[in-house]
């Protein structure tokens, strides 16, 4: 709605879901995710505490899991960085969980 001054007003309740959406987005959080988890908030009333802290718990875990797989990638690089090579064979950063390569040489999916 508007006020006197016709500026556009927002219920406390719209502007807590837009920032849950900004950070959730600064977050790397997919867009269908965050409004799935945001489908769980009640409609009629102000999320409390406990609603904000259930959704952010959702993401509690794949944010963990990324962040381990950035740091990971990131102390990686700097090895790779200064050699260049991707080569298959001992370069960590190309197919590094190459399970595949467990089952013998050669194309496995054909
Ligand atoms: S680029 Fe050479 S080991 Fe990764």
């Amino acid at each position: 709605m508007r006020n006197s001054a016709n500026h556009r007003v927002y219920r406390r309740e719209a502007l807590r879901r837009v920032t849950v959406i900004k950070v959730a987005q600064s977050a790397g959080v997919p867009l269908s995710e965050i409004a799935e988890a945001l489908s769980s908030l009640p409609t009629h009333s102000v999320p409390d505490t406990k609603d904000w802290a259930r959704i952010s718990e959702v993401w509690h875990d794949d944010l963990t899991r990324r962040i381990n797989a950035l740091t990971a990638l990131r102390d990686k690089m700097a090895m790779c960085i200064g050699c260049g090579c991707l080569s298959v064979k001992r370069c960590p950063l190309v197919n590094e969980d190459d399970h595949l390569a467990k089952e013998g040489p050669g194309a496995r999916l054909l």
